[in-house]
């Protein structure tokens, strides 16, 4: 009998006869995907869930503490992310675009952990996978390596083995075999997800878990999956750097801000504790469109360098492209600039980028980016020492931003001296190192001195 079709939505797992734009359930465009059809068997009172402690409802007074056990992975910016290390029994979802480092990172991994571990490759076969071994060297005295797809020949092996670490690379190639659908469909990366999920929580080791990601950026498969892990992290870089950054979207054992920067050799990924300075190393002097700022992910402050360059246009309609900013802030900073301080940027072509394939959300990147602009489009140079740090509002006027004794502290370590920041976080608290004075930003107006100063 032929499989009959269906068009699964992959964020609210809504079912429809026929290919929709929008999801009838959720609402959301594009998120219809076409699955083989599984009648849904709920007999009752069963239980559909991944936690296996079901009780009488108790007291909270009742519960006890449970003892969460971390193991440190021995790879420092990766317990970072993690909040100090794996928590025995969790499931961390790792994704990333292909050939970023995900299985190389994870094989690092293997050759740090003391406890017993099991590798299941879907991808790569086993000589592929002891010549990564070896290059990046692995000893793996305690790392069982294994190529299989099928999720229950895998649990059988956990059985035998009882590892604390499962490694799974990656969770779209695996299949159910009670799952009709073909691998990597939503309904196989969700079965499959769930019964490996549940064997840990209940056998009390951890999953590591591979996921690719689609042309969109996000994780392949069903949405419910980044909502059934413990933690999300994402390897991020671009492919032609060689600088990677872990991030933390999700964690449910640790903040989500931190993040873990790597530089990828031809031995393995290694760390880069002090990414500042990485990240200001061949910074060009006296050239005109170039301003750092100092953002904190996490607990740790970073200083990036933000670069703009604003040439004549010769096109109709002139090109905007910004590479490590989120294009919108860009467009709407540069209607404050020109609605504000009447500059002509509509007359020109616009490139941004943050140096070092950095991505940067943080609010407090606009006067950077505004200096920047301005610097380009005057063709003035912004002096070396001087670093900005600031929110930009609508009215062009500059808000403050937290953690600035962090972020003052830091960019003085890394030399800067002049810094501009909002005026209304400069308060008496603040400690100023001697050598460093302040540029009192109020609106986007003073940041003008700047520039006559150095004219
Ligand atoms: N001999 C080598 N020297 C230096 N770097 C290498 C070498 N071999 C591989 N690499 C780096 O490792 C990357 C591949 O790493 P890895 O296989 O861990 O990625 P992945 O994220 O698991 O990819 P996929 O999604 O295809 O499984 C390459 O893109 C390259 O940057
Ligand atoms: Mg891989």
């Amino acid at each position: 009998m032929k499989d009959k079709k269906v068009f699964v939505c992959t964020e609210c797992d809504y079912q429809h006869p026929k290919w929709v734009g929008q999801c009838p359930s959720c609402k959301k465009w594009n998120t219809m995907v076409e699955e083989t059809y599984q009648p849904k068997i709920e007999p009752k009172n069963t239980r559909t869930s991944i936690i296996s402690d079901f009780s009488e409802p108790v007291l909270f007074k009742d519960i006890e503490m449970p003892d969460y056990i971390r193991s440190t992975t021995g790879i420092g910016e990766l317990d970072r992310v993690l909040g100090g290390g794996i928590v025995d029994g969790s499931v961390v979802l790792l994704a990333g675009e292909p050939g970023i480092g995900k299985s190389t990172l994870l094989m690092q991994i293997c050759s740090q952990l003391e406890n017993t571990v099991l590798y299941v490759s879907g991808e790569e076969s086993k000589g592929q996978l002891k010549l990564r071994g070896e290059r990046l060297g692995l000893y793996g005295d305690n790392t069982y390596f294994m190529t299989e797809t099928n999720v229950d020949n895998i649990l059988a092996q956990v059985e035998k083995l009882s590892p604390k670490v499962v490694i799974i690379d990656s969770i779209q190639t695996m299949f159910d075999p009670n799952c009709v659908s073909i691998p990597g469909s939503i309904n196989q990366v969700k079965e499959c997800a769930i019964k490996l999920i549940a064997t840990s929580k209940s056998k009390c080791f951890s999953v590591l878990l591979v996921g690719h990601v689609n042309k969109e950026g996000t994780i392949a498969g069903p949405k419910v999956l980044e909502h059934m892990v413990d933690a999300v992290l994402y390897f991020e870089g671009e492919r032609f750097q060689s600088y990677r950054i872990i991030r933390a979207i999700k964690n449910r054992f640790g903040s989500t801000n931190e993040i873990g920067v790597f530089e990828m050799t031809d031995v393995g990924l290694k760390e880069v504790p002090n990414p500042s300075e990485v990240l200001l190393s061949g910074r060009p002097t006296g050239v005109s469109g170039s301003c750092a700022v100092c953002v904190v992910e996490g607990s740790r402050p970073l200083i990036a360098e933000v670069q703009a360059l604003v040439t004549p246009t010769t096109f109709p309609a002139p090109r905007r492209t910004s590479n490590g900013v989120d294009y919108n802030r860009l467009c709407l900073l540069l209607a404050v600039l020109e609605k504000r301080l009447g500059l002509k940027f509509s007359q020109n072509d616009i490139y941004l980028n943050v140096v070092g394939g950095l991505s940067l959300d943080e609010p407090s990147v606009d006067l950077a980016i505004a200096l920047a602009l301005i610097s380009s489009i005057k063709d003035i140079p912004i002096p070396e020492n001087v670093l900005a740090i600031g929110e930009i509002g609508l009215a062009g006027e500059c808000r403050s931003v937290t953690d600035m004794q962090k972020r003052i502290s830091e960019s003085f370590r890394l030399g800067f001296n002049t810094i501009a920041v909002p005026s209304k976080s400069i308060t008496s608290d603040l400690k100023i190192p001697n050598d460093v004075s302040l540029i009192s930003v109020q609106s986007i107006y003073d940041t003008l001195k700047l520039f006559k100063d150095n004219k």
